[in-house]
């Protein structure tokens, strides 16, 4: 199983779609096994954002993105990272394919809703800033026996 970080943004939060962003992903049987709400200080968006540094959007996407309140979580499921990152939809909502959440709630840029890991080894690093080990929890649910081939 591949884990990966997503978040709420602050204009999810405000609009008040964390349960219907959560609850696509608990529909598709993937596994919440971290979860809180958190205001991101700038150092950790900093952080967070560290490859786009450079980028003439970094500014404005840091004053986004620690603009109000976010919910962090770690999903794990088979190939999370790429099925989230394709239940999620195209940065540019505009771009993004209907029944996505981007384009399904979205139309900018830079108010798109969501964050999710672009690799595996973003997931690693993205987790370990923003989750204590003791803020994730290993459990079986009873439906992972229907979920896959055995
Ligand atoms: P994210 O990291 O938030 O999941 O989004 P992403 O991978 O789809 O897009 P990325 O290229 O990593 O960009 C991070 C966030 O920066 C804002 N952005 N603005 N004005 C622009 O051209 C621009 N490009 C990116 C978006 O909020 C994007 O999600
Ligand atoms: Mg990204």
């Amino acid at each position: 199983m591949e884990r990966t970080f997503v978040m709420v943004k602050p204009d999810g939060v405000q609009r008040g779609l964390v349960g219907e962003i959560v609850s696509r992903f608990e529909r598709r049987a993937l596994k919440v096994t971290g979860m809180k709400m958190m205001w991101i200080p700038r150092e950790l968006a900093e952080r967070h954002y560290e490859e786009h540094r450079d980028k003439p959007f970094f500014e404005p996407l840091l004053s986004y993105i620690t603009s109000g309140p976010v919910v962090c979580m770690v999903l794990e499921g088979e190939n999370a990272v790429s099925v989230i990152r394709t239940m999620m939809g195209k940065t540019n909502p505009q771009d993004a394919m209907p029944g996505t959440i981007r384009a399904d709630f979205a139309q900018a840029t830079g108010r798109n809703l969501v964050h999710g890991s672009d690799s595996p080894e973003s997931a690693r690093r993205e987790i370990k800033l923003f989750f204590n080990d003791y803020e994730l929890h290993e459990y079986q649910k009873p439906e992972e026996d229907w979920l896959f081939e055995s």
